[in-house]
This record gives structure tokens, C-alpha cells and sequence, in this order.
């Protein structure tokens, strides 16, 4: 997208603030995920909620076909099946990642990011995976490393498919992590002064140049994607990207301000069903 075009969509957009209720302080995350629902199916009351996982497939039938088509025979095979190698080779301690996760880390994925009360901060899955790491003799994996972290999370995510995302916001310490995640998805940034929600609420649907803009609601539960089908991306490398898009300075990958924005619009799929992972342009 070029300066350009996004200089034309704000121009679209002057007036418009962000109206949505949803950006209210205080609401529950049960009530912003409603607002948000509402907000997009009176906008587009032909699109199923359910067909959100799909992100902007949703929108673009033709899309959707090849997306179809793709994933019949996914073109990421060969690095699942490296990240279920990477799963059950024992670690330093002779244990394994199923010995020190929840549930053997099935059926695990849609509870993460969670607030964790001790550590008095929100826990993202790959921040699970380097604390059993470490627990068992390892060092912890860099979160933006995709050869390791990357694929292993693939691969353990695919434990988790069909599970409905679950995240839980409870007490004051994690209510404050959500709404700090909030205040970022809502917060204009960036020399193109933009927020994710001037994108991804306000236009979710709408074409920007070549792309059609994917509604937030749906977008945490297919994580990694396959970009082009062999670029593994994380969903805080997309986040990372989105900021650049913008041309703001992303946070660090890992950072409380990421993984507290992770949480809340985590929180915002809370219902929809996993699948790890998915074919992305
Ligand atoms: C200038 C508009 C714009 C802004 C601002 C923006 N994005 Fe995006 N984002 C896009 C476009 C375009 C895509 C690719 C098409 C799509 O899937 O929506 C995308 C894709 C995504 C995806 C992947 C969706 C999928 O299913 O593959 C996620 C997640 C995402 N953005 C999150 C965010 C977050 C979080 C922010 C704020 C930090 C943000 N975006 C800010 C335009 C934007």
C-alpha cells in the first residue's frame, strides 16, 4: 500500500473518529466483542460471523475459492511436520513439551495470550513454550525466530484445532493489561496517524488498492500463516507489519505493550474455532 492510497483512505475517514462504542473505557471484553459483532454485521449482514476466521476471504467469494483449493494440499506441510519433530524430541531434561505444558498442550492454544497472576503480566503461547524450555535446561527460542519458534508453534497450534478461543479477563491486574491493549488497537500512530481499528473496524471490507481489509473479529485464531504459502508469519509479526504500514516504530516483539495488544484483540475471537495453519496472499 503507498502513501497515497492511504492518504486517500484517511480522507475518507475525516469525520469519522472512532465512533465505535466499543472504545469506551470500562466495557467488559464480553461487551466490546459485542459492539464490535454488532458493528459488522449491520455494516454486512450477508457475511456470517462464523466466515470471520477467514479474515477478508470472508468478503471475496473468488478468494476464498482458491483459498480452498490451497489448502486441500497445504504448501506448508514439510515445516508441520518439522515443528512435530522439533515437539517430541526431548529436551535437556529428558522431558518433553507435552511433560510441562497444560493438557499435554492439547486443546491448549485458544486459553493464550492469558494473565498470568504471579508473574503479574499476560503470557503469550510462545512465552509458554521458552518458560518450559528454560524450566528444562534449554535457553528460550527467540519469539521472532521462525525456523524454531516459528514451526514449533505451528505444529503445536495444530494440537488445538477446533477449539473454541477461550480468553479470560479476570481481576483488576488483567483488566488493565486488556484495556492497555485497547488503548494501542485504538490509538492513532504512525506518520499516516492510524489506528488498527481505522483499518480494521471502520474499513473492514472496504478495498484499499488491491487488498480487501479484514475485520478484527476472527483475526487471532489461524495463527501461523503461510504467506505465499511457505513465509511463515506470526501474529505479532503481522501486527509488526501492520504498524509499518503506517510507518509507526512497532513495539518489540514480545514487549508488555505487544503482548497486552495481543491479548485484548485476542479476546475479541473469543467463540470462533482455531485451525493452525492457514494459507495467506
Ligand atoms: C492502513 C490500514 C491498516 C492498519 C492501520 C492496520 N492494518 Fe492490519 N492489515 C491491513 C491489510 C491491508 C491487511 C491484509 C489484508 C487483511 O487480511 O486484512 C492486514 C492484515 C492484518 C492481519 C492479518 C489478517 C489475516 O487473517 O491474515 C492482522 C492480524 C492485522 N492486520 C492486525 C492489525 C493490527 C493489530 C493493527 C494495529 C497495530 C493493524 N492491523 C493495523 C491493513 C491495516
Amino acid at each position: 500500500m503507498n502513501q497515497k492510497n492511504i492518504a486517500k483512505l484517511l480522507a475518507g475517514l475525516a469525520g469519522l473518529g472512532i465512533a465505535l462504542g466499543a472504545a469506551t473505557a470500562m466495557a467488559t471484553p464480553e461487551q466490546d466483542r459485542q459492539e464490535f459483532i454488532k458493528y459488522y454485521t449491520s455494516k454486512y449482514p450477508n457475511v456470517k460471523v462464523d466466515d470471520y476466521v477467514y479474515g477478508a476471504l470472508a468478503f471475496d467469494p473468488d478468494s476464498k475459492a482458491q483459498y480452498d483449493a490451497i489448502m486441500e494440499f497445504p504448501p506448508f506441510e514439510a515445516d508441520i511436520e518439522k515443528g512435530r519433530k522439533m515437539w517430541e524430541t526431548p529436551l535437556k531434561s529428558g522431558k518433553k513439551y507435552a511433560d510441562c505444558l497444560p493438557n499435554g498442550g492439547k486443546q491448549i492454544a485458544g486459553n493464550y495470550p492469558m494473565f498470568d497472576e504471579a508473574k503479574g503480566k499476560v503470557v503469550t503461547l510462545q512465552d509458554a513454550i521458552n518458560d518450559c524450555r528454560v524450566a528444562n535446561g534449554e535457553e528460550a527460542y527467540k519469539l521472532n525466530d521462525m525456523k524454531t519458534m516459528g514451526v514449533l508453534t505451528a505444529y503445536m497450534r495444530t494440537l488445538s484445532d477446533g477449539m473454541l478461543m477461550n480468553i479470560k479477563v479476570e481481576g483488576p491486574k488483567a483488566m488493565a493489561a486488556y484495556e492497555d491493549g485497547k488503548k494501542t488497537f485504538f490509538s492513532r500512530k504512525g506518520q499516516l496517524n492510524f489506528a488498527c481499528a481505522s483499518c480494521h473496524v471502520q474499513n473492514a471490507g472496504v478495498r484499499l488498492r488491491s487488498e480487501l481489509i479484514s475485520p478484527a473479529v476472527g483475526h487471532a485464531v489461524h495463527w501461523p500463516v503461510f504467506r505465499g504459502g511457505d513465509n511463515l508469519v506470526t501474529l505479532q509479526q503481522r501486527y509488526d507489519g501492520c504498524f509499518k504500514q503506517v510507518r509507526a516504530v512497532p513495539p518489540a516483539q514480545g514487549s508488555v505493550t505487544m503482548n497486552n495488544l495481543e491479548y485484548f484483540h485476542s479476546s475479541l475471537s473469543n467463540g470462533l474455532p482455531m485451525k493452525a495453519s492457514v494459507f495467506r496472499k
